[in-house]
């Protein structure tokens, strides 16, 4: 039983508000977030909906310094060959990019999915076992809305190299790199993506990605 609540005309816009507001952020203070906030957005994102409820998120706080030091190499080296990829202006643009806020985010969270977790007994997931890193995922916008609704930032960084992150992190076993989170409190707000702004990336009108058949 549910009790009973009724989204009210104010709860839809104000979410909607929060859709629009939640940017990826790559500019963050250096102060801790408040005690006990990353738990609670933990317990948040364990809402999230997940194929058979699964729940094959794990997350993993990078605290030492040392490994923070190599996952920040990983994505300064994973840059640099992302960067050589683009020719002239587009590859002006792209190395005036900022793509991470490693080094300044207050907190590291690297997420991953257990692909042989027993929850869920399989259920769903027989035709499309890559249903597990979709429910990751909702559980990490999750994170994000939430993160968003409390005047956090959320950052994805996904320029790294799966493989040696993991064996970095010293991840467990059957777990698939999903994301590498930056969270701390933002420098600005902004309602557009940085990309946008940018010059990068121009949003694509809705209108655009609904199709018939
Ligand atoms: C799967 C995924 C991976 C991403 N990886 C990166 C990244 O490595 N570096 C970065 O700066 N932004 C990354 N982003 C953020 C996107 O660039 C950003 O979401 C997009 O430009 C739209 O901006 P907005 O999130 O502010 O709407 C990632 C986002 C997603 C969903």
């Amino acid at each position: 039983m549910s009790d009973g609540f009724l989204p009210t005309e104010k709860f839809s816009t104000d979410l909607d508000r929060l859709f629009v507001w939640r940017r990826d952020v790559r500019h963050f203070r250096k102060d801790p977030l408040e005690k006990g906030l990353l738990e609670t957005l933990i317990e948040r994102a364990c809402l999230a909906p997940s194929v058979g409820n699964a729940q094959p998120w794990r997350f993993l706080n990078i605290e030492t310094p040392s490994i923070r030091e190599k996952v920040a190499s990983n994505f300064e080296r994973e840059n640099g060959l992302a960067a050589a990829t683009y020719k002239g202006t587009k590859a002006n643009l792209y190395a005036s990019l900022k793509l991470a806020g490693l080094r300044e985010a207050p907190i590291h969270l690297a997420v991953f999915a257990d692909t042989e977790t027993d929850a869920g007994s399989g259920l769903g997931r027989r035709t499309m076992p890559e249903t597990l890193a979709y429910s990751t995922v909702c559980a990490i916008y999750t994170l994000w809305l939430a993160a968003r609704a409390r005047g956090v930032g959320v950052g994805w960084v996904s320029i790294l190299d799966p493989q040696v992150l993991s064996e970095d992190l010293n991840a467990g076993e059957n777990w698939q790199f999903i994301a590498y989170l930056c969270i701390g409190y933002p420098v600005e707000n902004h309602d557009e993506p940085e990309l946008v702004r940018q010059g990068w990336q121009d949003r694509i009108d809705a209108s655009k990605v609904l199709f018939s058949r």
